[in-house]
This record gives structure tokens, sequence and C-alpha cells, in this order.
């Protein structure tokens, strides 16, 4: 399946996904990562792995309408199957997402439904709960709703800052999207027409 992938800012998330398929059978191969924001380091990842990028600057259009038909025409035009956002700091309009509804993934730094939105580290470490994690899940118009796809689980330790904490669930989420992005690009879990998720593992 042909992936398209939404960036804003280093791309760890990214790199995890380009070695996945890379060196893996998973039905999977990135050929389209666009970027929000000029002079990331995610497009200097892109482009070190020879992956084509597109920067489509939400601030060049006059709302979030326009700035996501932008986004859907070249997807299209690159003949993209599956849409990951990793780490896309942009709300995508009902539009967008009822268009890639089943194709379209998100990776977000907590165990959902628990902490929704931004600063999710901080929102853990404040509730003082002792695990979270990361949730790769179906994006809906629901922000951080939509059905979940993986989870990995991270301790929380005593001494935790949300530096240290947001790094240890990078690592988490390293793995967590590279397998999710296998099992949505070998069809293993779709949402089906009933809007239930269908699981074929
Ligand atoms: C990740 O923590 C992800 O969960 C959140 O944004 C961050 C992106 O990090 N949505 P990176 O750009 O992949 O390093």
């Amino acid at each position: 399946k042909r992936v398209g992938v939404l960036i804003s800012g280093s791309g760890t998330n990214l790199q995890a996904l380009i070695h996945g398929t890379q060196t893996s059978d998973t039905g999977a191969e990135i050929v389209l990562v666009i970027s929000n924001k000029d002079n990331v380091e995610g497009l200097n990842r892109a482009a070190r792995a020879n992956i084509p990028t597109k920067i489509i600057r939400h601030k060049d259009y006059p709302n979030r309408e326009d700035f996501d038909q932008a986004l859907h025409n070249e997807l299209v035009r690159s003949g993209v199957e599956i849409v990951c956002l990793a780490g896309f700091m942009r709300i995508l309009t009902g539009q967008f997402t009822s268009k890639w509804k089943g194709k379209l993934i998100n990776i977000h730094p907590a165990l959902l439904p628990l902490f929704k939105g931004t600063h999710a580290q901080k929102q853990a470490l404040d509730a003082g709960v002792r695990v979270s994690g990361c949730t790769v899940h179906f994006v809906e118009e629901a922000v951080d709703g939509g059905h979940i796809i993986t989870q990995e689980t991270v301790p929380i330790e005593l001494n935790d800052t949300e530096e240290t904490l947001t790094e240890r669930i990078k690592q988490a989420e390293h793995k967590a999207f590279p397998r999710a992005l296998e099992w949505v690009a070998k069809e293993k879990v779709k949402i089906g027409d009933d809007n239930k998720l269908v699981w074929k593992l």
C-alpha cells in the first residue's frame, strides 16, 4: 500500500516508519511526506531516505477547509492509500477525515481515552498515574477519538519530568506505529460497515 506521512517537526516517528517499511515486509511503502512547516528535521529524514517531500503551509490558506483540500489533492496525486499522522500538529476537518475514514491513523503520546489533546505527558504526570504510554488509532473528526489499533505502556518513574517521560514514550511509539501501519496495510484490522473494528490477526 502507498503511504503518505504528515509531519510538523522532528519526525522520529517518521524515521521509525521508514525503518519499519524498508527493513521488513509490512505491505506498506512511504511514497510522500508532507510537512506544514519549513525547515523541520523530518523533511531531512525523508530526503535522506529518498522519499519525495512537499511543504504545504497552513498559513498560505485562508481557512482549514482549503488547507485540508490542498493536503487531500497532493495525497491523491501521489496515489496515497493510507495516511499516517506522525506529529502533525494541525486539527483536520471532518470533511478531510471522512474522506480518509479507515485509511488515516494517528499516534498519541498517552493511553487513550485518557489525556487527549496537547501536553498529554504533562497531563499524565499531573494526574499521578504510574503508567502511561502511546496509542495508535484511526482518526475521526473528534480529536484523539476513533478506534484504537494498538497501544504500548511505559512506567512513570518518581523523578520523571515532562522531558524524560516524553522520551520514554517516544521509544514506545517507535515500536507501536510501524506495527499499526503493518496491520492496516495488510488489512489485519479495518473499520467494518457497522463502524466497528474487524480484526484478522
Ligand atoms: C509524538 O510524541 C506524537 O505522539 C505526537 O507528536 C510527537 C511527534 O514526535 N503526536 P516526532 O516528530 O515523531 O519525533
